[in-house]
């Protein structure tokens, strides 16, 4: 463990004012060391990150087989950029993603460095091999603060705020509650049904089928709020899309590699097969990596120079890749992924049906390691079942609690919502620990209403 370190205190204060305001921080220190679901700031202060720096050090900070694949890299070779050579681990990462991916289709690569920059190839691509000029995404959903990844983001307005946006995007309900002004406890076919007419009305109402590329889900609305599409509605998807000739992109960046239990969410709906799907985050485990797979046929029809980028598929964070395939091949991370979401849903569950705590959460939900709990908010639909008043800003101030009990922890969406999204390799007393500060923090906030 690092020693407390006043030089980097004063590293900190001296030019942190020269950092663009645009940015927010969570915890307004410097962390200095990582060690599977731990972190360490400059303090010496120890955090379980229940944020796995966003869902993306999946198996944990500093795993030392990713930690040894870039050593080894970076002695070889650290830049070949991609349209002028290949690289080595450029290519084993495409041999060991290829049995892994969630149909054989999805044959052809291209490795970028955000997941942003994955959607931007994705619309591009979509738009040109279809030849038609718009996109459908979900209300709700995120995809990249980039120009034509925002433009198709809809979880929050200050993605865009004050910045023109694409055209060509219609926004439709995903079947979540809030979307479609329905009360939490509505069944999910129902949400489902309502979503699928509101999708045949923007066909009838807002643009012809035959004008559209693509539509764009997220199998888990992520920044939206952690919701798991129901199967029916990626089925849906699927028929909807081979029906009117329009390209279906699943975005798997923030579900994939194990994020959800299995290795994609697309796994979890049998026979569900996308025509794209992006993927970035825990894909190198910290290293700047994305990527989008389709069929060949698809990808063909872009000219070569259509894509390329100087950093993109850097061979150092392909080898720390190809480590993150080889770990999943050896290491139970799946089954701890299961285990430790058993145990976490325990705690929300009991918080919801708690007499003490109980009225202040809509909704438990999630898939996995990316859960959320929705706390009530004085409006209308998150107050059904509410048994009296309800504090005011329970996330935050729930947040606040279980930070300062030394878990680092995520709100997200524009409702009240907190995520929980620790690496996936987290220990059951690390989780129990996590558990047990959630659950004071929220019954402290009860309590004091
Ligand atoms: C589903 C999804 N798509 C795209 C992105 C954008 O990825 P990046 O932040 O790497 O640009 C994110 C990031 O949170 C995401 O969750």
């Amino acid at each position: 463990m690092p020693a407390p370190n006043a030089n980097l205190s004063a590293l900190l204060s001296a030019n942190k004012k020269h950092i663009t305001p645009a940015l927010g921080h969570l915890h307004d220190h410097i962390i200095v060391k990582g060690e599977g679901a731990k972190v360490w700031d400059e303090e010496d202060k120890e955090y379980i990150d229940f944020t796995a720096g966003i869902g993306v050090t999946n198996l944990g900070h500093s795993h030392p087989a990713v930690t040894a694949a870039v050593i080894n890299q970076v002695q070889q070779v650290q830049h070949v950029q991609c349209s002028i050579a290949y690289s080595v681990p450029y290519l084993q990462l495409v041999e060991n993603l290829l049995p892994i991916m969630p149909d054989k289709s999805l044959d052809t690569f291209f490795f970028w460095n955000s997941g942003a920059e994955a959607i931007e190839f994705a619309i591009k691509m979509t738009k040109r091999s279809t030849q038609r000029p718009n996109i459908i995404c979900m209300q709700g959903g995120y995809h990249g603060r980039t120009y034509a990844a925002s433009s198709i983001t809809r979880s929050k307005t200050i993605y865009t705020l004050g910045s023109h946006t694409m055209g060509g995007v219609y926004a439709t309900p995903f079947p979540y509650w809030h979307s479609l002004g329905v009360s939490p406890d509505t069944p999910e076919e129902e949400l489902v049904a309502m979503a699928k007419t509101q999708l045949e009305l923007l066909i009838k109402q807002q643009v012809a089928p035959s004008d559209v590329a693509a539509i764009f889900c997220e199998p888990v609305i992520g920044e939206g709020g952690y919701v798991p599409a129901p199967a029916s509605w990626l089925r849906f998807l699927r028929e909807f899309t081979t029906k009117h000739g329009m390209l279906l992109v699943i975005d798997e960046v923030q579900t994939g590699f194990g994020r959800t239990g299995k290795m994609w969410y697309s796994e979890h709906v049998e026979g569900f097969v996308p025509d794209v799907i992006t993927f970035a985050k825990g894909l190198a485990n910290g290293f700047p990596l994305s990527g989008i797979a389709s069929r060949r046929e698809i990808m063909e029809k872009q000219e070569p120079g259509t894509i390329g980028g100087t950093y993109a598929g850097n061979p150092v964070a392909c080898a720390a890749a190809v480590a993150v395939t080889e770990v999943f091949k050896t290491q139970p991370i799946l089954e701890n992924v299961n285990a430790r979401s058993a145990q976490l849903f325990e705690t929300l569950n009991a918080l919801k049906a708690s007499p003490k705590t109980g009225n202040l959460i809509a909704d438990v939900r999630g898939k996995g390691l990316m859960v959320a709990i929705e706390f009530r908010t004085d409006d209308e639909l998150t107050l059904k079942g509410s048994t009296g008043p309800v504090p005011k800003d329970i996330g935050k101030r729930v947040q606040k609690k279980i930070i300062d009990q030394g878990i680092f922890v995520l709100t997200t969406s524009c409702f009240d919502t907190m995520r929980f999204i620790p690496p996936l390799v987290i220990t059951e007393e690390e989780m129990a620990t996590a558990c047990k500060a959630i659950t004071t923090a929220v019954e402290e906030v009860a309590r004091e209403g």
